[in-house]
């Protein structure tokens, strides 16, 4: 009986251990720096540049979305410019997410960024402070003439002095962190210095996967580390939000389990024009209703050009029980 008490407290005494040091190897190596290279910008104030830039931010890149203060979705969704000042939250288990403040002002906007930084933060989700950003802005594979365009933009908007706290970390976040989970992203190839806008799989591949992120959400993946577990655009991710669960459909063209392979291009580009439908669903609609014909076009096209695989996601909107 002595001999396992003994062996129990061995036991626990190593468990606790591991503990602590598992503890304090979190506490000492999550705040890392990380360093990438800064990206060339050509900021210009050409018109036809600074509207690609406006319709990019509101529109398929959907800065707007997560760059506005949730109050003004209306204003936005009725296609008012609302300032990129920031003040949403975005509660999730690694951290208390808090999207920056945007526009110009020297104090609490990007005016205290160089042009050079916050490209950085596209191309290589490394912050202007060195961290690591979690992956809500895939833009790595962006090409020079959009990247330009975006920062162009977001330097002509008037200033506004809103300061916005740092993101906050749990322990699951700074030990996903510390575990080097989450890594800075970096462009495949040489980005593309422009495309043609026009109707075709390629510019559509470009929209899903490195401007509107369709990919990032359409996929299996793992929440905690962003990390892609099965194929592209075969759907399945669940958001756990306020008012229920919300579960992306398979964009595949598989005939049984692919919504895509139900629809007409009529009916996505009608779909998605429509915007929301689902009050809390985490898909930007408000921003992709903005996207202009051909755009989605090339997006249905692109699609449909996927192989075909087989998921079946039953329903994509689970809503909570009120109870009265
Ligand atoms: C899905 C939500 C989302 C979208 C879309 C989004 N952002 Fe962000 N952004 C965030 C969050 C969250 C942070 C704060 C991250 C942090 O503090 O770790 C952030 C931070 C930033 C930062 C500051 C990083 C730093 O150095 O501290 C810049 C610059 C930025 N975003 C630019 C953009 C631009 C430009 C776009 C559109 C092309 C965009 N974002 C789209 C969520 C988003
Ligand atoms: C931030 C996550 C997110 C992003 C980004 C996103 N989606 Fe979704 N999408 C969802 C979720 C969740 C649903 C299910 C709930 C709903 O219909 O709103 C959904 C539903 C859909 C539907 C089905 C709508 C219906 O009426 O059944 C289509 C089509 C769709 N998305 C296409 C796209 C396309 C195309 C893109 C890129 C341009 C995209 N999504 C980007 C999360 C996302």
């Amino acid at each position: 009986m002595k001999k396992v008490i003994k062996i129990l407290g061995y036991l626990i005494g190593g468990l606790a251990l591991i503990a602590v040091g598992f503890f304090a190897f979190v506490s000492l190596t999550w705040e890392k720096k990380f360093d990438a290279p800064y990206p060339t910008v050509s900021i210009s104030s050409d018109s036809t540049v600074l509207a690609r830039g406006q319709y990019l931010v509101y529109g398929p890149a959907h800065c707007a979305t997560c760059h506005i203060d949730p109050n003004d979705y209306e204003a936005m969704s009725a296609g008012q410019l609302v300032p990129l000042a920031g003040g949403a939250d975005l509660i999730i288990p690694p951290a208390h997410f808090r999207p920056r403040n945007l526009t110009p002002d020297k104090e609490t906007g990007i005016g205290a960024l160089t042009d050079e930084e916050v490209a950085r933060v596209m191309r290589y989700g490394v912050g202007h402070d060195g961290r690591v950003i979690f992956p809500f802005m895939p833009f790595e594979n962006m090409t020079e003439y959009d990247l330009n365009a975006i920062i162009s933009f977001l330097r002509s908007q008037p200033p506004v002095n809103r300061k916005i706290e740092p993101t906050e970390y749990t322990f699951l976040g700074k030990a996903v962190i510390a575990a080097g989970l989450i890594k800075p992203i970096a462009p495949s190839s040489t980005p593309a210095k422009d495309m043609k806008q026009e109707a075709s799989v390629v510019y559509g591949e470009y929209l899903a996967n490195s401007v509107a992120n369709c990919a990032g959400c359409h996929s299996p993946r793992d929440l905690k580390t962003g990390e892609f577990t099965g194929p592209k655009f075969s759907g399945g991710l669940a958001f756990e939000e306020v008012s229920g669960t919300f579960i992306t459909p398979n964009l595949t063209p598989d005939p049984e389990t692919g919504l895509l392979a139900k629809w007409t291009e009529a009916s996505f580009i009608q779909r998605l024009k429509a915007g929301l439908v689902h009050e809390g669903t985490p898909m930007p609609w408000s921003s992709f209703a903005m996207m202009d014909e051909v755009d989605l076009k090339a997006i249905y096209m692109y699609l449909n050009s996927l192989p075909p695989t087989k998921n079946l996601v039953a329903q994509t909107v689970i809503r909570k029980e009120t109870e009265e």
